[in-house]
């Protein structure tokens, strides 16, 4: 049903002669294999569409993965099943769709032109209007289309907000569009050809290939040839879904002679669900580990909807997250509090440690230049856990938190006999609260003790002011989240920060 395009081979005369054996980089496009040579290793895959294969359907707004507006859908085969993601092909490397299908918003319609049931909902349902946004939003309902509508999944109208929360729109508004996803569901189905796709997927699979005589990307699949690519080439840069290192390339320029890609590495991209710990590999998607631990602790989900958008979490991975160590990054408060632990790897072994012994200094680790982050380690919860994770920021979805705080807390009889708190936004880390867990640890909990703990909590850390918000602002609501964090102990939901007073909790 696929448009034709001609295989063909680009040349990159500028480069030609820089490598000797270059990666070649190839991907199933409409109903075709493309084979391409001498794409450099931070070619985006925008830049790819838009520039060197003059396909101009992908649009360009904010390169940074923000708008949605370049969002694609890659399919790809693994342990044999096909699987779909939205992403945005403006922070994608190119060389990471190696071995993988694209679809853009021009390949959807029939060959013989009759549009895709997602595109004649949005018609029907009068959801564009200058239509920039359009072909992103088209490919996110695409990427729900593939995995829930196909599946004969029922679909909400709070999942179809969920698929399409990397998308922005700044005329239509977002009503059309969601009912537009709800028809699409009501019209007669269209798939993909699978079975031809699977065949030349695996006809193009990575791991058939060898790479070895150049190094400017490579993907390696399995552990041991990571570990030994990293002690040979430390000055290489390590990605991962390069939801963080696309900016780099896009906004502060940064170019690099070499990249290393984790996420194709088998071992890297498991899950493993043990009697006592989840055991993560560092490759997981955001959006995997979020579902694996929310299987675990239901109550987070609401938490990690509130982590970027859909395409960020398909592409972008945990290990990604906790590497980068962004003070304000989202995961590692909650892992902090969930007293996760981290596996580094490298040729000469491993060594195991506790997440807020990780990092050093702003965006400084432990690692060192041949290890990678291998593995992540997350306690089981248990059965009386209290567990809370608060993100405050400007905008409800896809925004970056001004403050996060995550609560673990057990109380037995009264009393709290195990605390472990997690903070972001706050120090030039993510960080454990270790003061305020001190203030609280043995106390009967009451609400005495709470005010006592907040007021440990607004002074455990001196946050800066920046764009997001003052340091006022974080050290006050840090102590009305510990307050809040008590309201919900006590069966009392959803308390407005506002409405909460410090009284007793001044530092
Ligand atoms: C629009 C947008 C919204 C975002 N919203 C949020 C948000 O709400 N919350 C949040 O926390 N973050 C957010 N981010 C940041 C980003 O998505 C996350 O930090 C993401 O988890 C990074 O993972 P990645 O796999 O893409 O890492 P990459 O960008 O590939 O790499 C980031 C760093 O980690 C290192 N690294 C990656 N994997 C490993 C490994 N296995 N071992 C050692 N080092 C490794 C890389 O070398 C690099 O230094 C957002 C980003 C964008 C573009
Ligand atoms: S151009 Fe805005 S997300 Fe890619
Ligand atoms: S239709 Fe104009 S921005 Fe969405």
């Amino acid at each position: 049903m696929l448009a034709t395009v001609v295989p063909r081979i680009t040349i990159y005369p500028q480069l030609a002669s820089a490598f000797m054996n270059p990666p070649i980089l190839q991907f199933v496009w409409r109903g075709e294999i493309v084979t391409l040579q001498h794409v450099p290793p931070t070619r985006t895959l925008l830049q790819l569409l838009r520039e060197d294969l003059g396909h101009s359907a992908t649009k360009e707004g904010c390169n940074e993965g923000d708008c949605g507006a370049c969002t694609v859908v890659l399919g790809q085969l693994q342990d044999g099943q096909l699987s779909y993601k939205a992403v945005n092909s403006c922070i994608k490397m190119a060389h990471a769709i190696d071995g993988m299908a694209l679809w853009t918003a021009a390949d959807l319609a029939a060959a013989d032109g009759t549009p895709h049931p997602l595109q004649q909902a949005l018609q029907q349902c009068h959801a564009s209007q200058c239509g920039f946004c359009t072909p992103g939003f088209a490919m996110s309902l695409f990427g729900l289309y593939q995995n829930q509508v196909l599946q004969d999944q029922p679909l909400s109208r709070a999942q179809a907000q969920e698929a399409l929360s990397g998308n922005l729109c700044r005329c239509t508004g977002y009503r059309p569009i969601l009912e537009a996803a709800q028809v699409m569901t009501t019209l007669p189905r269209v798939k993909v050809d699978e079975t031809r796709l699977r065949l030349q997927l695996a006809s193009i699979s990575p791991e058939h290939r060898t790479r070895e005589a150049d190094f400017s990307y490579q993907a390696p699949t399995r552990l041991n040839a990571l570990l030994s690519a990293r002690a040979a080439h430390p000055q290489a840069q390590l990605v991962a879904g390069c939801t963080d290192v696309g900016l780099w390339v896009n906004k502060l320029h940064m170019d690099f002679a070499q990249l290393l890609d984790v996420t194709r590495v088998a071992e890297l991209k498991t899950i493993e669900v043990q009697d006592t710990q989840t055991v993560i590999g560092a490759a997981v998607s955001l959006h995997d580990a979020f579902a694996a631990l929310a299987q675990d602790r239901p109550q987070l989900h609401a938490f990690f909807s509130r982590f970027a958008g859909q395409p960020v979490r398909n592409a972008g991975t945990l290990g990604g997250n906790i590497a980068n160590g962004s003070p304000i990054g989202d995961s590692m408060p909650l892992l902090i509090a969930l007293r996760t632990s981290l596996v580094l790897m490298s040729m000469r072994g491993q060594r195991e440690l506790p997440l807020d012994a990780f990092y050093t200094g702003y965006r400084k680790n432990v690692m060192a230049a041949d290890e990678v982050l291998a593995f992540i380690r997350v306690p089981k919860a248990k059965p009386n856990e209290l567990l809370r994770a608060y993100k405050l920021s400007k905008r409800t979805e896809d925004d970056i938190s001004a403050v996060c705080l995550a609560i673990n807390m057990q109380v037995q009889n009264g009393f709290v006999t195990q605390v472990s708190i997690g903070a972001g936004g706050v120090a030039a880390t993510p960080v454990r609260a270790a003061q305020t867990e001190a203030a609280l640890l043995g106390q009967a909990w009451t609400q005495a003790t709470v005010l006592q703990a907040a007021a440990t909590l607004r002074g455990e850390f001196q946050p800066i002011s920046d764009m997001r918000a003052s340091a006022a602002y974080r050290s006050t609501v840090l102590a009305k989240l510990m307050q809040r964090f008590w309201l919900e102990s006590q069966g009392t939901p959803n308390t407005s920060l506002a409405s909460l007073t410090l009284e007793g909790a001044s530092t």
